[in-house]
C-alpha cells in the first residue's frame, strides 16, 4: 500500500525532476572513495570476461550509459561505480544552451519508451571540462559534441570545433552527434556533402590530442544514407559509428500520436539492431561499431555483440530498469559468457554476423 501510494506519487513528479533528484542521490552515495570502491565491486563481476579493449581505452563493461543521460557531467562517476562500462557525456554544445520549453519528456510506459524534445540543455563546453578535470580516472568516459540550436548549419562545423577543443584531451573519445531530432535541421547534417567536411574539420582540431573521433546516426536513415556514412567514416579515418539516435517514427506505438520529439526505448530495438547489421555487413570490423537503441537485458547485449557491436549503450533501459540494472546485466552477462566457456566478450564480437564465426559460438547458455 505504502509502496503503491509512493509509486503513485512519483508518477506525478515531472520525469526530469525524478531523473536529476535520483542521479543526484546516486552520486552522492558514490561520493565518498570508500562506497565508491564497494559499489564498483558489487556491480562490476570480478576477472576479466567483461574486459573490452577498444579506442585506445580499457572498458571495464561493453555497457555504457547513452549520451543525454549526463548530458551536463554531473554523475559520470556514480553511472560508472553502479555498473555502466563508461558514460558519453553531452551533448555538450560550445556555450551553455537552456532546454526546449515543456511538454518535452514523456514517459510511454505501456511501450517501455520515452518521448523526449530536450533540444541539448547543457552547462556549455567551459563547464563540462571544468567537470571532467576533476575526475579520478575510474570511468571511462566519452563526450558526445553538438551544434547550438541558434547556430546556423553553415556555421556548425564552428561550433563542434570549439566543443571538440574544450574537451578532446579531458575525454577518452568524442561523438560528433548529427543525429538528434530535437535541434532544428541538424539532421542535414548527416548527408554525405556536408558530413565529410565537417568530419574532415573535427578530426583536425583532434589531431593534437589523438583521441578517437565518432559519428552517432539517426535510426530515420535510409540504407543507401547508411551505406555513405559507413564509406564516409572509413574514408575520413574515424574510429566508430554510434547508432542509433532517436527515431521520429511512431509505427507500433499504443498511442500513434504521442507528441512531439524522439522516441527512445523497445519501440526502436528492432530498427537499432537492422541498423547495425547493415553496418557491419559494410564495414566489417574496421570501425567500432556502438549500438545504441531498445537494449533492455542481458539478451538484448549478447546480440547486439554478436551482430558486430563492440560496445553497447542503453538510456530507456535503464530508466524503466532502475539504478540496479547495469549490475544485473553485467552479471548476467558474466555469467552466459562463463557458460559459453568464452575468456572475453571480445571473442562474441560479430560472431553472429553473416561472415562470423556462426559456428564457433551459438547461444552461449
Ligand atoms: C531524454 C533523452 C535525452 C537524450 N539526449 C541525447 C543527447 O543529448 N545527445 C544524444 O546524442 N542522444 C541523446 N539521447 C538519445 C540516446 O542517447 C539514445 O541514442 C536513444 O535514447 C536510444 O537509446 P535507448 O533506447 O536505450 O534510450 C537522448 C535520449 C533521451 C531519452
Amino acid at each position: 500500500m505504502i509502496y503503491r501510494t509512493a509509486f503513485r506519487m512519483l508518477r506525478r513528479i515531472p520525469p526530469e525532476l525524478v531523473h536529476s533528484l535520483a542521479l543526484d542521490g546516486l552520486a552522492l552515495l558514490a561520493s565518498g572513495r570508500l562506497t565508491r570502491a564497494a559499489l564498483r565491486r558489487a556491480c562490476f563481476p570480478p576477472g576479466q570476461r567483461l574486459r573490452v579493449r577498444a579506442l585506445g581505452t580499457v572498458f571495464p563493461s561493453p555497457l555504457g550509459a547513452a549520451a543525454g543521460l549526463d548530458k551536463g557531467a554531473r554523475w559520470f562517476t556514480a553511472l560508472g561505480a553502479i555498473g555502466f562500462g563508461f558514460v558519453e557525456v553531452g551533448t555538450v554544445t560550445p556555450r551553455a544552451q537552456e532546454p526546449n520549453p515543456p511538454p518535452r519528456l514523456r514517459r510511454l510506459p505501456a511501450d517501455r519508451a520515452l518521448l523526449n524534445r530536450m533540444g541539448f540543455p547543457n552547462p556549455g563546453a567551459a563547464v563540462v571540462a571544468e567537470r571532467l578535470r576533476r575526475r579520478d580516472g575510474a570511468a571511462v568516459v566519452g563526450a558526445n559534441l553538438g551544434k547550438a540550436r541558434d547556430t546556423p548549419l553553415a556555421r556548425a562545423a564552428g561550433d563542434y570545433r570549439a566543443a571538440a577543443a574544450a574537451l578532446a584531451a579531458l575525454a577518452d573519445y568524442v561523438v560528433v552527434n548529427v543525429s538528434s531530432p530535437n535541434t532544428p535541421g541538424l539532421r542535414e547534417l548527416e548527408s554525405a556533402e556536408l558530413l565529410a567536411p565537417l568530419l574532415g574539420e573535427v578530426r583536425e582540431t583532434l589531431a593534437a590530442s589523438g583521441r578517437p573521433l565518432l559519428v552517432k546516426i539517426s535510426p530515420d536513415l535510409d540504407d543507401a544514407a547508411i551505406d555513405a556514412i559507413a564509406d564516409l567514416a572509413l574514408a575520413a579515418g574515424l574510429d566508430g559509428i554510434v547508432a542509433v539516435n532517436t527515431t521520429l517514427a511512431r509505427a507500433g506505438l499504443s498511442d500513434p500520436a504521442p507528441g512531439e520529439g524522439g522516441i527512445s526505448g523497445a519501440p526502436l530495438k528492432a530498427r537499432s539492431l537492422a541498423v547495425l547489421r547493415r553496418l557491419r555487413g559494410r564495414v566489417g570490423d574496421r570501425l567500432v561499431l556502438v549500438s545504441v537503441g531498445g537494449v533492455e537485458s542481458a539478451d538484448d547485449v549478447w546480440e547486439r555483440v554478436r551482430a558486430g557491436a563492440t560496445l553497447v549503450q542503453a538510456y530507456t533501459g535503464f530508466v524503466y530498469g532502475g539504478p540496479a540494472w547495469p549490475r544485473r546485466i553485467n552479471r548476467e552477462l558474466d555469467r552466459r559468457l562463463a557458460a559459453a566457456g568464452l575468456a572475453s566478450i571480445r571473442e562474441l564480437v560479430g560472431s553472429g554476423a553473416p561472415s562470423g564465426r556462426e559456428d564457433a559460438i551459438a547461444s552461449g547458455g
